[in-house]
């Protein structure tokens, strides 16, 4: 059997391992030929494809990144020569070039998608699940959370001190698209005073206050903690008008207006955790700092726990893909390795639940969440 491994999306820690879990699997136990498509679904539709034979797999268990590249590119959707364009019919025709009988996509929500859509088009397709974000519906968890995960609790452990140094607010803004499992997690670890997820939409003035009520009984420093996607509770109510209104829009005229003000909140958007810093310095009187933690997130070599999950998931693709399974999404639920219907993964998202024991946790510890 030929399979074809790509990586698509952001990158994320522990996309060496599972490449290497697969391929050395696919080899050693099934006798399969490995190639990799470079830079995401580009290169698929290029025919830019690398060989993995055994000693390409070796030695990178260990490394950041993905060695095949990846790009964020759509195959329905897809830029070229400035313009935006269907491709799939092309990648279709490298992918029978190959003689592939399976292409194993790694990556997030949008991988899943895309590789639903190559799945309709006749790819026998097999996903899994990679994302810092642990957004990912299906799983327990994606690998790339636990490393991004670690780094942001190394760096609110770092921010600690020098907060208490100075009797500072430290706002510490963490990663995770529209989902809070990273802001809550690295936030619950870190020992963050407060935590604000886009699940649940912030009051600043009960953020203010939390802090305030820190302060009087002697803690004169706060961290919050902030998740890229969090919202105050003004914000999230327009976000909701307007895509209220996109979905009522009974014209095309009617749906760009609605999509450009939602551009609009968007941009103004990117700003919102410094605008939270100013709001809670004016509001409590306290010195306030930013740092954001941005892809620093996304670098450097894999956790322990991130390459035997690569690994656990990535041999079990190739046992998968060598029983005829395809369109599906290899999966983690406790030790186990499941196939998932790709249908149940693409288009769905994993979001916090309100229930949550993480989010129990928080509150019980006294953590303001932010209502
Ligand atoms: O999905 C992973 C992620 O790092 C998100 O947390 C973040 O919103 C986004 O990717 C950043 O994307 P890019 O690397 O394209 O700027």
């Amino acid at each position: 059997m030929n399979i074809g491994i790509v990586t698509a999306g952001g990158d994320s820690p522990g996309l060496n391992a599972a490449i290497r879990g697969i391929g050395k699997a696919a080899i050693r136990s099934h006798g399969m030929s490995v190639i990799g498509s470079r830079d995401g679904f580009r290169g698929l539709m290029q025919n830019r494809h690398v060989r993995l034979d055994s000693e390409d797999l070796s030695g990178i268990l260990t490394a950041g990144g993905t060695i095949l590249g990846t790009s964020r590119d759509k195959p329905n959707r897809m830029e070229v020569g400035g313009r935006e364009l269907d491709m799939t019919d092309i990648m279709l025709d490298t992918y029978e070039q190959h003689h592939l009988d399976a292409l194993v996509a790694l990556g997030g929500g949008g991988t899943q998608k895309n590789a639903l859509h190559l799945a309709k088009a006749g790819m026998r397709v097999v996903t899994l699940p990679k994302t810092i974000d642990n957004d990912v519906a299906g799983t327990d968890v994606s690998f790339g959370f636990d490393t991004a995960m670690n780094i942001a609790t190394e760096a609110i452990d770092r921010l600690h001190s020098t907060a208490h140094s100075h009797h500072r607010i430290i706002v510490v803004e963490v990663m995770g698209h529209k989902a809070g499992w990273l802001a809550l997690g690295a936030g619950i670890a870190g020992g963050a005073d407060v935590i604000l997820i886009p699940e649940i939409p912030y009051d600043t003035e009960a953020v203010a206050e939390s802090i305030l009520a820190r302060q009087a009984s002697g803690s004169r420093f706060s961290i919050v903690a902030v998740s890229e996607g969090a919202m105050s509770i003004e914000s999230a109510a327009e976000m909701g008008r307007l895509k209220e209104i996109r979905k009522q829009s009974e014209s095309d005229a009617e749906r760009d207006a609605a999509n450009e003000d939602l551009d609009e909140l968007n941009t103004e958007r990117s700003g919102a955790t410094h605008l939270l810093s100013r709001q809670l310095e004016e509001r409590t009187r306290l010195e306030s700092r930013v740092t954001i933690l941005g892809h620093v997130q996304r670098g450097g070599i894999p956790s322990p726990g991130d390459r035997l999950l690569a690994t656990r998931l990535g041999t079990a693709t190739a046992h998968l893909v060598a029983e005829g399974k395809h369109t599906i999404m290899v999966a983690s639920r406790g030790e186990q390795a499941v196939a998932v219907p790709l249908e149940e993964v693409a288009g769905h998202r994993r979001t916090v639940p309100l229930d949550h024991p993480w989010i129990n946790a928080a509150r019980s510890l006294g953590v303001s969440l932010g209502d």
